[in-house]
């Protein structure tokens, strides 16, 4: 099953958006497969982002992320990294539409409440950087699966 990586922002966390955030991954149909509070160190944060290293935004993304804990979860299921990033809504919340996360919570590209990867390559790297430990697999119940599977 493809896997991503999701986390809300200290944003959505001290707005108290995570398990409105769960709730919308649980009811769409997708499997939660690893989830940590977890307070990253600034290497942390700029290895995470480094694809973004030379924007100029860079060190306020890193201060933002670094102003509270986060929450960070594994989200397995069909498509799941281009679903996500569809619930999520567009990374500018002006331009997301109600109905996804950041389009119902958020106006501000500095407080976008929520993370998600946007590729299965980030999405593997990403977890790995996250979840060091190691992401055990477990089966959900076979008649669950077939409620949403075909
Ligand atoms: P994310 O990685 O956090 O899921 O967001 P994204 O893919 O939608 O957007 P990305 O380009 O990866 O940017 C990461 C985060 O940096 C902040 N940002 N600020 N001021 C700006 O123009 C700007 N652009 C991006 C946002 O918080 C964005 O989510
Ligand atoms: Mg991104």
């Amino acid at each position: 099953m493809e896997r991503t990586y999701i986390m809300v922002k200290p944003d959505g966390v001290q707005r108290g958006l995570v398990g409105e955030i769960i709730k919308r991954f649980e009811q769409r149909g997708y499997q939660l497969m690893a989830l940590e509070l977890m307070h990253p160190t600034q290497q942390h944060l700029e290895e995470h982002y480094k694809d973004l290293a030379g924007k100029g935004f860079f060190a306020g993304l890193i201060k933002y992320m670094q102003s509270g804990p986060v929450v960070g979860m594994v989200w397995a299921g069909k498509d799941v990294v281009k679903t996500g990033r569809a619930m999520l809504g567009a990374t500018n919340p002006l331009a997301s539409a109600p109905g996804t996360i950041r389009g119902d919570f958020s106006l501000d590209v500095g407080r976008n409440i929520c993370h998600g990867s946007d590729s299965v390559e980030s999405a593997e790297r990403e977890i790995a950087l996250w979840f060091p430990r190691g992401v055990p697999e477990y089966k959900r119940d076979i008649s669950v699966h077939g409620l949403i599977y075909e």
